[in-house]
């Protein structure tokens, strides 16, 4: 059965943490530790995963932890034979790539050319890795004259096209792009074919902002294909849908930076939706980690742990949200280029329990297991490539409905001669204990006095009688009940004073007031009712 009904998957392209076991596979070394890295960077904060516990990460022991993590927390370790931003991600939505995407250092292979030129009915010019701006100044003239279409490559698994805008008008350079990427298949599936447009004379011709990425489908079902087949939404921020090539996404965002990406998800919250919202926040990894700026990434990621702090209050009850990356992208080593390293794991909701009674908690899973994950948590069969970790879940052991019957019997036994206005009060409390959650009501009514001012609430008296016993003070919600004569015809909120003791002993954000007309259960969480409370942490 389904638990929640909204993932927030958040990816931080290229956050890794510290080198994975294959590292030398890829050409890196021990030391590359992306988050380590930017860690001794003076603009580093890391308060709010450190609260979510990004400490608790074996390698991330270094942050130090302050109590228990407030999420389930894993370190990833990627199978897929590539360190791309694709394959993380596939293997993330639960398909490993068993090879690297093909790279052409000596050019493409006379038989995707020759493809390519049937196709197109062009000639071709270049087919070598070279540099965009170098190429077009270099061929520009020759392509016009010829009509033969520029195509290279790079470092990077891509077929780059490139034209004049004069020459090949755009939507018929896209045409070409969707010819090369039907050719670029199977050992040649290219990560990209990009679509190069340029304008301008010969010795001044610029490249236009009408580049276009046709990336590859992915070549099995992912867990994007399974939430949407189960009629859910998969909202994509970010370039989350240009690396799918569109598949499995149903409505999709793209955004120029975090901040962008950060406003965007922010707003998401806000809405109603079904199923997954999938976050890339790509200026870590372009912006940062390809540019060794350790002080820039270092800042950054501040950035994002200060939005974090604003995010969190805006999930709600059946919300979980995932904090995780790709692969790594140490800004200080000597390369420009992806490291090959562990990524982060972070599971939190407010229905979702923790790892911390498990031993050895914080240890490896394979990054595959995220879209199981994922998957489970909104009832949705798939596994792909990956297999499932169960999510253990908080429940009310007490529902509110029984609450609520409490409340009722407790208000049988006000005493209000004076304004005949009964109201009856229980409140919860919830203790973890090995691995259980033990509850506890106390009831409470009010009690009128001759002299009205000494009148006592039903909530306060609940609370004096919980206070007074031998409590744990774990407060988890208050069910109110009232109504002239004991017969319950309307909500009886609690009135100020009452809300100023919650404030006393509760958590204002997850404490949970509920309120009963009769007809329909009404529940709000303290800080909704008591807004800007004045608590003990102000003295
Ligand atoms: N009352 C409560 O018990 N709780 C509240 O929060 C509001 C008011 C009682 C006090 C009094 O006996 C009666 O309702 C009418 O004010």
């Amino acid at each position: 059965m389904a638990e929640i009904k909204r993932v927030f998957l958040i990816i931080l392209d290229s956050l890794g943490i510290g080198a994975a076991p294959d590292y030398a596979d890829f050409g890196d070394c021990r030391d590359n530790d992306t988050l380590r890295r930017i860690s001794m960077d003076p603009a580093f904060r890391c308060e709010t995963v450190r609260r979510l516990g990004m400490g608790h990460i074996a390698g991330v022991t270094w942050m130090g932890n302050y109590g228990s993590p407030q999420s389930i927390v894993y370190r990833l370790v990627e199978k897929s034979r590539g360190k791309d931003t694709t394959s993380g991600h596939w293997e993330l939505a639960g398909l490993i790539s068993e090879h690297p995407m093909p790279t052409y250092p000596d050019g493409f292979p006379s038989e995707i050319i020759e493809a390519f030129k049937k196709a197109t009915g062009r000639g071709v010019l270049c087919n070598k890795p070279a540099s965009g701006t170098q190429i077009i100044q270099e061929l520009g003239q020759k392509h016009i004259e010829t009509g033969d279409l520029i195509v290279y490559t790079s470092a990077d698994s891509v077929f780059q096209i490139a034209a004049h805008e004069d020459i090949v008008p755009v939507e018929q350079l896209y045409e070409y792009c969707r010819m090369a990427r039907k050719i670029l298949v199977g050992e040649h599936g290219v990560g990209r074919v990009i679509a190069r447009p340029f304008i301008g004379e010969n010795g001044n011709f610029t490249r236009t902002a009408n580049r276009r990425d046709f990336s590859l489908e992915p070549p099995k079902p992912t867990m994007l294909d399974a939430i949407k087949d189960a009629g859910m939404d998969v909202v994509g921020v970010g370039k989350i849908s240009d690396i799918f090539a569109g598949r499995g996404i149903t409505e999709s965002h793209p955004t120029h930076s975090n901040d962008e990406g950060m406003a965007v998800t922010a707003e998401l919250a806000q809405r109603d939706f079904h199923g997954l919202c999938f976050v890339n926040l790509v200026d870590f990894d372009s912006s940062y980690g390809h540019r060794n700026d350790v002080s820039g990434y270092a800042k950054a990621f501040a950035e994002f742990d200060a939005w974090l702090a604003t995010f969190l209050p805006k999930l709600k009850e059946d919300d979980a949200l995932i904090i995780t990356a790709d692969h790594g992208c140490d800004p200080g080593d000597e390369s420009t280029d992806h490291t090959r390293e562990y990524v982060p794991f972070l599971l939190h909701g407010k229905k979702i329990i923790p790892n911390i009674r498990t031993p050895r908690f914080g240890l490896n899973r394979p990054m595959a297991d995220a879209s199981a994950i994922v998957c489970d948590l909104l009832g949705v069969e798939f596994a792909g490539d990956g297999s499932l970790v169960p999510v253990k879940y908080r429940h009310p052991p007490v529902r509110y409905e029984a609450l609520i019957e409490c409340a009722i019997t407790a208000m049988q036994g006000a005493y209000a001669p004076y304004s005949h206005y009964k109201v009856g009060a229980a409140l919860l409390e919830e203790e973890e204990f090995q691995d259980d959650i033990v509850s506890h009501i106390t009831c409470g009514c009010n009690m009128e006095n001759a002299s009205y001012g000494a009148t006592i609430c039903a909530e306060r008296s609940a609370f004096a009688r919980a206070i007074s016993s031998d409590s744990k003070r774990k407060f988890k919600a208050i069910a109110i009940v009232g109504g002239k004569d004991g017969v319950i015809t309307d909500f009886a909120p609690p009135c100020g004073i009452c809300r100023q003791v919650m404030q006393e002993f509760c958590d204002p954000e997850t404490f949970r007031v509920i309120l009963y007309n009769g007809k329909e259960i009404k529940t709000h969480t303290l800080a909704e009712l008591l807004p800007l409370g004045f608590g003990g942490d102000k003295l």
